[in-house]
């Protein structure tokens, strides 16, 4: 064992969780970005080159793998209750009462802010975290340690030595808003369906398959509830005090109240200041302090009778519905939007708000002219969420999802398990025509010098049809229309003149193919390598490329069996667009690995397992996704999959690791 190198590494992880720490935790960095990740590679590389000294608690592995799996599922060791719910200060007071009443002596409350995130139960033993189990239905939850990982407020070793041996930590795991809005805008622009708010956000990320995809939606969490065998002291608050030596984020809104009026004060602060917080709560927590009390007041069937939640009134106002109208966006997804009397709201003033879709619309049962309840939970689209039906008088039209396109007739469609209805008509649908233009021109895609209203203007004078016109305008044609100024006319044909050096993979993005978005493309653009090869691969060969689901894969197939984009993109072929990826990069092909196949598992420090891939085919050699007797190496990063790993070693095929591969290409 070379001990220099592994004090190393383990100096290495003891001060890049450090840092780690002190930005996620404290929100107090110390080093700048680019220090730490000077550090994380080299501790990256040092992995690499000695795999024995592999660990799933190392900084290393808060990137997350990219292998999909399936949760596996576990019992907790104690179920994961909830909490009774009460809405009012009356509430609040009988609870106050049957405390005193079941104790008989004096206590204390700790008042606690509710987080409205999803919950998770984290396990550790000597130290270091073992296992993250979601709540499931209370008794047994999936696994989700490896996503949880990559949490970087969650610390996978524990600082300080008084924690027990063995003990369990419950919290909430949560998408903060700047990070939902994010997360959202880009949904929207790839129309794909929103998420409805910050807690839907943040169990949906935690169950995703993928966790360095995880890793990427930058989660964050708040711990409030340990158990366990031997925990430090005998009070709730004191515990969570060690908790947070042990680096737990714990809030800091956290306060022990001995009487009835110090917890009314928390609710009215709270309901006013959690508006500031930059992660969503919805709520109070009162829970009996002291854990020998606790105790003695027990359980019910579905939640202690030592704690009550007291949820905050979500700010709702009444007003009346005028119509509803149906957008069509680029894509053809039809929303549909209510128009509503102006209200005042949270300090805006709402006209509109979100109807989401077909099936909510039909479970709100609503007609023109009801009084709707509208709400903003926080989310940036207030929504309709009730109808007050004992004032419906004068009965409108009954509120029902269009049949036909609004903008063109066309009969809307809606696929299988699929709740957004779409207007088929691509490529005549005006919406349809001037998104896609819109999106073909955007920074992210060709980065094309034209605005909406200019686009507007092109599309009256019958200059655009569709993203190919672009390349047809002509500087006179231009300089006639209303509102161009040479300046901005040169402008623009100077941006279309540099749109044709746009790398193959963005004009991909740019076409606007549903469901593809910027990482799509990437991977598309990398593994198949030009147009014509998307064009005519199959649903199978499009689904071998990594996280190409066969939804994506019809969507493309759907896309280019379209005669009039086939057309398309062959006049943009004549414009001189890139429709390959870069020659040069083709032309590096070498005959390395040729005859060789290889089956690529686990996750790699030094490059991605799809860069992987395109190395070994630009050597020559062919990539295969099961281990076979035909299978010539099987390339293994860490966390290799143990079945793939059994049938390699019976087979007695190769196993090599990233370091190996890369000399063998040298
Ligand atoms: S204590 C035995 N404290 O609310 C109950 N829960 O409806 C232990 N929650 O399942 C839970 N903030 O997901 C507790 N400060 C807080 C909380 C909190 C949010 C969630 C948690 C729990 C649910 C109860």
């Amino acid at each position: 064992m070379d001990l220099s190198v592994k004090q190393r590494i383990d100096a290495l992880r003891r001060e890049l969780e450090e840092h780690n720490y002190k930005y996620y935790v404290l929100s107090a960095p110390v080093i700048s970005d680019y220090d730490f990740d000077l550090k994380m590679k080299e501790l990256q590389d040092l992995e690499a080159q000695c795999p024995e000294y592999a660990d799933p608690n190392s900084p290393t592995q808060r990137v997350g793998s990219d292998i999909n799996k399936n949760f596996e599922q576990a019992e907790h060791h104690y179920p994961m209750l909830s909490l009774s719910n009460t809405y009012s200060d009356e509430e609040v007071t009988d609870f106050y009462n049957r405390v005193q009443k079941g104790l008989n002596e004096p206590f204390d409350l700790v008042c606690e802010l509710k987080y409205d995130g999803t919950s998770v139960s984290l396990i550790y033993e000597n130290g270091e975290l073992t296992q993250a189990i979601t709540r499931g239905d209370g008794t047994r939850g999936d696994v989700v340690t490896d996503n949880a990982r990559t949490i970087r407020s969650i610390p996978l070793k524990l600082r300080g030595t008084d924690y027990p041996e063995k003990f369990e930590i419950r919290g909430e795991i949560l998408m903060p808003w700047d990070v939902f809005d994010a997360l959202n805008k880009e949904r929207e622009e790839q129309e794909e369906s929103l998420f409805a708010n910050p807690r839907n956000a943040a169990s949906g990320t935690l169950k995703l398959q993928n966790a360095s995809l995880v890793a990427s939606r930058k989660l964050d969490s708040y711990f409030y509830y340990l158990l366990g065998e031997g925990l430090p002291a005998g009070t709730h608050v004191e515990n969570l005090q060690h908790a947070k030596s042990w680096g737990f984020k714990v809030s800091e809104a956290v306060s022990r109240c001995e009487t009835l009026d110090e917890v009314f004060e928390f609710i009215r602060y709270w309901d006013v200041e959690r508006k500031n917080l930059p992660v969503a709560t919805d709520g109070i927590v009162l829970k009996v302090n002291s854990l020998r009390q606790q105790r003695n007041l027990g359980f019910t069937a579905k939640s202690p009778r030592w704690a009550i939640a007291y949820k905050f009134q979500a700010e709702k106002a009444l007003t009346r519905l005028n119509s509803v109208s149906f957008q069509v966006g680029r894509t053809g997804s039809v929303t549909p939007v209510a128009n509503l009397e102006p209200v005042q709201l949270s300090g805006t003033l709402v006209r509109r708000a979100s109807l989401h879709n077909a099936d909510i619309i039909n479970s709100l049962d609503l007609y023109i002219g009801d009084m709707v309840y509208v709400e903003k939970g926080g989310e940036i689209i207030p929504k309709i969420t009730g109808v007050d039906k004992d004032v419906r008088f004068l009965l409108g039209e009954k509120v029902e999802f269009i049949q036909k396109c609004p903008e063109c007739g066309t009969p809307l469609i809606r696929e299988a398990g699929e709740v957004a209805y779409y207007c088929p008509n691509e490529n005549a649908c005006e919406p349809q025509i001037k998104g896609k233009i819109e999106h073909f021109v955007s920074r992210k895609a060709m980065d094309i010098n034209i605005g909406t209203e200019n686009i507007e203007h092109f599309y009256k004078a019958g200059l655009l049809r569709d993203v190919a016109d672009l390349y047809d305008t002509k500087a006179q044609d231009i300089v006639s229309l209303e509102g161009w100024a040479e300046k901005s006319a040169r402008n623009f044909l100077e941006s279309i003149r540099a749109s044709l050096k746009v790398p193959f993979e963005r004009v991909l993005f740019a076409l606007g193919i549903r469901y593809v978005g910027e990482t799509v493309a990437k991977r598309l653009a990398n593994s198949l390598h030009n147009i014509d090869h998307i064009m005519s691969a199959n649903i199978w060969a499009l689904m071998e490329v990594d996280e190409i689901g066969d939804r994506i894969a019809h969507s493309v197939i759907r896309y280019f069996k379209d005669e009039k984009n086939r057309k398309l993109i062959e006049r943009l072929r004549t414009a001189g667009v890139q429709l390959a990826i870069d020659e040069k990069k083709l032309l590096e092909k070498t005959t390395k690995l040729e005859g060789l196949t290889f089956v690529i598992s686990g996750t790699f420090s030094k490059h991605s397992r799809d860069e992987y891939k395109v190395m070994i085919e630009k050597n020559g050699g062919k990539n295969v996704a099961a281990v076979s007797s035909k299978t010539d190496y099987v390339l293994a990063g860490e966390n290799m999959g143990p079945a793939k790993l059994e049938k390699a070693q019976k087979l007695g095929v190769k196993i090599i690791d990233e370091n190996v591969f890369l000399q063998m290409i040298e």
